[in-house]
């Protein structure tokens, strides 16, 4: 199937190569010159497992990247939107990308002369947003029976986006047509039937995957109320633990123990139950508020959301009262900090806790030595003021961030952080502090390996044995 994809983001690239991967005919439309121009050269932008692969494989024949909205959509038979939907002033989405993506859509409606489009939004939009872009088509001119609007919201999850999208828990298409149901069924069929994972080149599926996904239809509105609703729940889940976690601390009781009883009820289940420093990225705060604001229009009390939030925001507070309690004084401190990203395995650094944290810590009059795997690019450009002032250095591995710092600061849960030689970190660190945010480490071993250790829910940890006094440099 011909398809056009609007908007080359996290989202929109993703989508593009996995459709490539599953042999559709894709058109990808950004109106960033940049990026176009780094995807043309064979780059790409952002870091995702298997991406670089697809884009490779599929760059100039099934997948076509372009500026010429209009033309992409005339020669398509599906239209995703997977612009960006910011939180706007209000605390609601800022959905002027999408009306204004609309509005271009319109023409290229025209422009395909009566071939029928299913336009669908699979950005994250409030309820009645799929109501909002037909009337703006119609009203700039596309035939009402030339086009059917839809909902189709997206659930990966950066990092494994990929394997996310070409196995998905479900898939929810929210449609008012039986026309436009079909062509988004057909769309899915190599997965809902699961041709796709017969395939002998097939991306291989993780081992917990649901094969085939099942393929859930309902109305436009419904749909776009799951798609808020899932990622509210979802941060609801990180702040109860980070509250139930707060708790342990105040009682002297272990959350990880707690955890592993309250996830082995298969009515709670174990995802989605780790405490940290909060919740960040583009999506949960944006999408939290988004709802709340849907709520409230809509005469409905959701102060349940309110408190979320709030427990969100003081759990950061928390984790940097934990560091000043580790160092009594901040001011010409030297932190080494792990992890910048919103979470491990991306390089996305929107809404990060991370770069909050690393920022207050900056603020306070401490420097800091900061290690990403992937987000150190963007966070350079976050932190170009600090770094020229000689506040921030970025660090080529963890060692180095650790060399001489009076502490290590977890702040990103990447995998790879569990596999670091914690004898080494010792050894590079001045004082072997660490403020673990992401309960990377187990306590024990931190007491063991000679670490005054504090992390979030648990007991905290002092070196086994008498330390060893470092010389000063
Ligand atoms: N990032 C995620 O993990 C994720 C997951 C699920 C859903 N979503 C939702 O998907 C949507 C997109 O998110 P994202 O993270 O991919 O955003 P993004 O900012 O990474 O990408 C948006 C892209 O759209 C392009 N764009 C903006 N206006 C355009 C226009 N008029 N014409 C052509 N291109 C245009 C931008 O240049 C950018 O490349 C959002 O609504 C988000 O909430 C995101």
């Amino acid at each position: 199937m011909k398809i056009a994809i609007i908007g080359s983001g996290y989202v929109g690239l993703v989508a593009a190569g996995c459709f490539a991967e599953l042999e559709h005919d894709v058109l990808c439309v950004d109106n960033d010159a940049t990026k176009l121009a780094a995807l043309a050269r064979g780059e790409c932008p952002i870091h995702e497992e298997f991406l670089p692969e697809l884009l490779k494989d599929y760059r100039g024949n099934r997948l076509v990247f372009t500026d010429d909205l209009c033309g992409a959509v005339a020669a398509s038979e599906v239209v995703f939107i997977t612009v960006g939907t910011p939180p706007g002033p209000e605390g609601g989405a800022d959905l002027s990308s999408v009306e204004q993506v609309a509005r271009e859509i319109a023409r290229g409606v025209v422009l395909g002369n009566g071939g029928y489009k299913v336009i669908v939004e699979k950005s994250t939009v409030p309820v009645f947003t799929a109501g909002w872009v037909r009337r703006v088509l119609t009203m700039s001119g596309a035939p009402r029976r030339w086009f059917d609007v839809a909902s189709n919201p997206e659930f990966l999850r950066e990092g494994t986006a990929v394997c996310d999208f070409l196995c998905p828990d479900r898939i929810v298409v929210g449609v008012n047509s039986e026309r436009a149901a079909e062509k988004l069924r057909a769309v899915y069929a190599p997965l809902t039937t699961g041709a796709y994972y017969r395939r002998a080149d097939a991306i291989p599926p993780p081992d917990n995957a649901r094969i085939p996904p099942p393929l859930i239809e309902t109305s436009t509105r419904s749909a776009e109320l799951i798609k808020q609703a899932s990622n509210a729940y979802l941060a609801l889940r990180v702040s109860f633990i980070n509250a139930v976690a707060n708790l342990c601390e105040a009682t002297g009781a272990d959350v990880d123990q707690v955890r592993e009883g309250l996830g082995a009820d298969a009515r709670i289940g174990r995802r989605f139950l780790r405490p940290g420093i909060g919740y960040g990225g583009s999506c949960f705060p944006k999408d939290l508020d988004g709802f709340r604001d849907v709520a409230a229009q809509h005469g409905c009390d959701f102060r349940l959301l309110d408190e979320v939030k709030r427990i969100n925001a003081e759990q950061r507070e928390r984790f940097l009262r934990k560091v000043r309690e580790a160092l009594w004084t901040l001011p010409g401190k030297r932190l080494a900090v792990l992890g910048l990203a919103f979470k491990g395995g991306t390089d996305d650094v929107r809404e990060s806790p991370a770069i909050a944290v690393a920022g207050r810590l900056l603020a306070e009059g401490a420097s800091v030595v900061a290690y990403d795997p992937a987000a150190m690019p963007r966070a350079r450009k976050i932190f170009a003021k600090e770094a020229a002032a000689g506040q921030i250095e970025f660090a080529e591995d963890a060692y180095a961030a650790a060399e001489g710092a009076d502490a290590l600061l977890v702040l990103t849960d990447w995998e790879e952080f569990a596999a670091l030689d914690l004898g080494r970190l010792r050894e590079a660190l001045r004082c072997p502090v660490m403020v673990d945010g992401r309960n990377v480490f187990p306590p024990a071993r931190m007491a063991e390996e000679g670490f005054f250790y504090t992390s979030m829910g648990r007991p905290a940890a002092e070196p086994r044995r008498a330390l060893k006094v470092k010389k000063a440099s």
